[in-house]
C-alpha cells in the first residue's frame, strides 16, 4: 500500500457532507477509500455523494439518533463489505455564557457529540474487530483545552470525547483497533458564522495561532485525519493530535 493511502478501505464519516467533514470525505476518496457519509444535510451530502460517484453512499440522519449510527454501519458493510474507519466528525452546540445555557442546550451538545460517538463507535465494534486493523478518530476541540468562554456545553463534551478516547484506546488495543482523537482549527462556515456572532473572539484566537492563520479544511486538517486513518499510524492509539497551526501545544 503507498504510503498515507487508504486504498481499498471503508470509512464511515460523521458530518461528511461539508465543513471539515466535506474536507475529508473527499481526500478519503482521493487516497482510495470509500466512505459511507451521514449528514443532516440531505441536498450538501446528496451533492457529494453524486460528485463523488460511487466511491459515497449518503445516509440522511441524526447522529444523535441510536439508528442512524445501526444503520451506518449496515450501508458500510452492504456497499463496501466491511468496516475499517470510523470518524466522529459531526457536533452542534450553541455558544453563551455558562449560566444562560439551559438544560436543552447542554443536551445539543451532549446529544450530537459525546452520545453520537459513543453510539457510532458501539454500532462499529463488531465489524471494527472483524477487520482486525481499525482506526477510529474522533474529534475534540481546542475550546475545551483552553477554556474558551461561551463555549462551556461544548468544551465539557468535547473533553469527555478525549477521556473515553483514551479509555476505549487501552480496551480495544487487543483487537488492533486504533482510537485517535484530532483537535482541529479550520475556517468552514460554521466557524465563519462564529466569527461573525463573536469577533473578538475570533481575532483572539487568530492572533494565537503561531503559523499565523487558521487552517484550511482541505490543506490542514483532513490530511492529519487521513494519516490517522492510514496504516501509517498504526503505532499510535490514544493520542489527541492538534491539527491547529501550533496555537495549544499538549504535554
Ligand atoms: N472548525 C474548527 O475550527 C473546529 C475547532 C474545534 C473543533 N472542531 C470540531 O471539528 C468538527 C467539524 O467541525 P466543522 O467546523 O467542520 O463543523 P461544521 O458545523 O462546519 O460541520 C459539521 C457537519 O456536521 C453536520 N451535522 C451537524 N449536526 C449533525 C447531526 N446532528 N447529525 C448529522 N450531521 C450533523 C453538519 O450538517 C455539517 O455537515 C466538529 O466536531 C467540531 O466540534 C472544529
Amino acid at each position: 500500500m503507498s504510503s498515507l493511502g487508504l486504498q481499498g478501505k471503508s470509512a464511515i464519516v460523521t458530518g461528511g457532507a461539508s465543513g471539515i467533514g466535506g474536507a475529508i470525505t473527499r481526500l478519503f476518496v482521493a487516497r482510495g477509500a470509500r466512505v459511507v457519509v451521514v449528514d443532516l444535510q440531505q441536498e450538501a451530502g446528496e451533492a457529494l455523494a453524486r460528485e463523488l460517484g460511487e466511491s459515497v453512499v449518503f445516509r440522511h440522519g441524526d447522529v444523535s439518533d441510536r439508528a442512524v449510527a445501526d444503520l451506518a454501519v449496515t450501508t458500510a458493510v452492504e456497499h463496501f463489505g466491511k468496516l475499517d474507519v470510523l470518524v466522529n466528525n459531526a457536533s452542534v452546540s450553541r455558544q453563551k455564557p455558562f449560566e444562560e445555557q439551559t438544560d436543552d442546550d447542554w443536551d445539543l451538545a451532549m446529544n450530537t457529540s459525546l452520545y453520537a460517538t459513543r453510539n457510532f463507535m458501539l454500532a462499529a465494534l463488531p465489524e471494527l474487530k472483524r477487520t482486525g486493523n481499525a482506526s477510529v478518530v474522533n474529534f475534540g476541540s481546542g475550546a475545551g483545552l483552553d477554556g474558551q468562554p461561551n463555549q462551556a456545553s461544548y468544551a465539557a463534551t468535547k473533553e469527555a470525547i478525549r477521556g473515553l478516547s483514551r479509555v476505549v484506546a487501552n480496551e480495544w488495543a487487543p483487537h488492533n483497533i486504533r482510537v485517535n482523537v484530532v483537535c482541529p482549527m479550520a475556517l468552514t462556515a460554521g466557524v465563519a458564522q462564529w466569527a461573525e456572532a463573536r469577533p473578538e473572539q475570533y481575532a483572539q484566537s487568530a492572533a494565537k495561532v503561531p503559523l499565523g492563520r487558521f487552517g484550511d479544511p482541505d490543506r490542514d486538517v483532513a490530511p492529519i485525519v487521513a494519516f490517522l486513518a492510514s496504516d501509517d499510524a498504526q503505532y499510535m492509539t490514544g493520542q489527541t493530535v492538534m491539527a491547529d497551526g501550533g496555537a495549544i501545544k499538549l504535554r
